[in-house]
């Protein structure tokens, strides 16, 4: 007799597990199936964690080599140890993925391993040392996303690569060549311009980030083009060759041909949903024609009543909160509560140096919108707690509207932006205004002035410009 279970989550990414701990808090029977060999899904194993990782490491690096000097402390002989800083990365991700372990057995969650598909109503088969067979009382698909590639450039896994092998060079290319010059081409290029490597990045668009502010991700570019990676907006990579051990790359820009020489090349064009092999088709689940993602309702239920989909699988950014907060909301509706996702709500985040972080509105939203805006500014570099930390590059952006103060966006290029945008999340959450931002206190000396003086600038006047 197949076990039967209130829910059975098929991935176990930072959707599918989070998904499976709150319905097992809310007193359902949850199983999580997940074909890797670990929990986490992407995120953790080959994702935000690791290249989190690394990007820490390469940045010691890169000031251990450069900037000490800036403090007064004289290091010589600085040396990249790469199989120590991968093994830390390693070790990292190795606690991690343990802890969803334990907090499945925890949860009395029952973790099955191999490839879920949906055999039926209320059925789902799992392949993997051996058939199981479960029986659930609602399904959710949390399957996630994997790197897109180009139709002429397969990836090869040595020459050609996705972030999973870009996470895990053994040596420092010579030359690498990004294609795609969004959230992992901007972050993985930067890791190993770090460590040492010439990095050119081929963008099809005219801009970097075209969904964050223009200002901003204008300002980001500048920085990383001073920090030595070589950008080419407006290129379309149309053929490539590879020969032992090096790789070329064709492209046009408007009015010219290029070639570009290198060792590796990352192929970061964006990700796509893994739709197949779950037997959606056979199900009857519909899938959006535009964008091949799982069509759900504000409820996540597909089509198929007993059938829900959440995260990457679904409409909206690729991210790993927005996943896990919609396996939140699904749980709690399964559990007779009422869960909700805030999709105006949720913040995102550039691991840069300086790091770009931002929620709500852009500037140029606010326009297409015509809405009558503020906009407050105030930079790192008028900032004591910046300037102790030689950190001074970059500013905070806020935006409001003109007619009522309330908060529209917040938008932060400069170190830490990544801890920093909590405080704009929190305020649009709860509908602030620019004065309510302002006239909350802000600890001296630290970063968080710098939201607190933006605001000011927004609502009235900055302090100290
Ligand atoms: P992306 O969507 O961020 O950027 C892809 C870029 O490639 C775009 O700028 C696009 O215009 C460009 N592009 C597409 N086709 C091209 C072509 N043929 N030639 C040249 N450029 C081309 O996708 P990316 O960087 O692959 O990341 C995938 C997803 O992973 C993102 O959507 C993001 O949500 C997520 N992610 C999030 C991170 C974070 O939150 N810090 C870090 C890494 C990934």
């Amino acid at each position: 007799m197949p076990e039967r279970y209130d829910l059975v989550v098929i991935g176990a990414g930072p959707g599918g597990y989070v998904a499976a701990i709150r319905a097992a808090q809310l007193g359902l029977k949850a199983a999580c199936v997940e074909k890797g060999k670990t929990l986490g899904g992407t995120c953790l194993n080959i994702g935000c964690i690791p290249s989190k990782a690394l990007l820490e490491s390469s940045e010691l690096y890169h000031l251990a080599k450069s900037r000490f000097g800036r403090h007064g402390i004289a290091v010589k002989g600085v040396e990249l140890d790469l199989p120590r800083m991968q093994g830390r990365k390693n070790d990292i991700v190795k606690s991690l993925t343990e802890g969803v372990a334990f907090l499945f057995r925890k949860n009395k969650i029952a973790t099955v391993t191999g490839v879920g598909r949906i055999a039926g109503k209320g059925k789902v088969t799992v392949t993997g040392d051996q058939v199981t067979e479960l029986e659930a009382g609602a399904i959710l698909l949390a399957t996630g996303s994997e790197p897109a590639s180009l139709p002429f450039l397969p990836f090869d896994g040595k020459q050609v690569v996705s972030s999973t092998e870009a996470l895990a060079f053994d040596k420092v290319p010579e030359h690498l060549i990004v294609i795609g010059g969004g959230y992992i081409g901007l972050e993985l290029g930067s890791v190993w311009a770090r460590l040492g490597s010439k990095v050119t990045v081929l963008e099809f668009l005219p801009r970097l980030l075209p969904l964050n502010d223009g200002e901003i991700a204008g300002l980001l570019h500048k920085s990383l083009a001073k920090q030595g990676l070589e950008f080419h907006l407006e290129t379309r990579v149309t053929g490539a060759k590879k020969e032992a051990g090096k790789v070329t790359v064709q492209a046009e820009a408007p009015g010219k041909k290029l070639e570009f020489k290198g060792d590796k090349i990352l192929v970061s064009v964006g990700r796509k949903p893994v739709t197949t092999g779950l037997g959606l088709e056979e199900a009857g689940v519909k899938l959006d024609p535009k964008t091949g993602k799982v069509a759900v309702n504000e409820r996540f239920e597909t089509n198929v009543p007993g059938v829900y989909a959440i995260g990457d699988l679904i409409d909206g950014p690729m991210l790993a909160h927005k996943a896990s907060h919609e396996g939140i909301a699904f749980a709690e509706n399964l559990a007779g509560k009422s869960g909700h996702v805030n999709y105006y709500a949720i913040p995102s985040v550039i691991y840069t140096a300086p790091e770009l972080a931002a929620v709500g509105f852009t500037e140029e939203q606010i326009k297409e919108r015509g809405i009558e805006s503020k906009v407050g500014k105030f930079p790192f570099m008028a900032n004591g707690r910046a300037k102790a930390l030689d950190e001074t590059e970059g500013l905070v952006k806020i935006l409001t509207d003109a007619r009522t103060d309330k908060l529209l966006g917040m938008h932060i290029l400069g170190t830490r932006a990544s801890e920093m945008i909590a405080e704009g999340v929190l305020a649009l959450e709860f509908s602030a205004s620019a004065e309510d931002i302002a006239r909350t206190c802000h600890a001296h000396p630290t970063l968080s002035e710098i939201v607190g003086e933006a605001a000011w600038a927004a609502y009235a006047r900055a302090l100290h410009s």
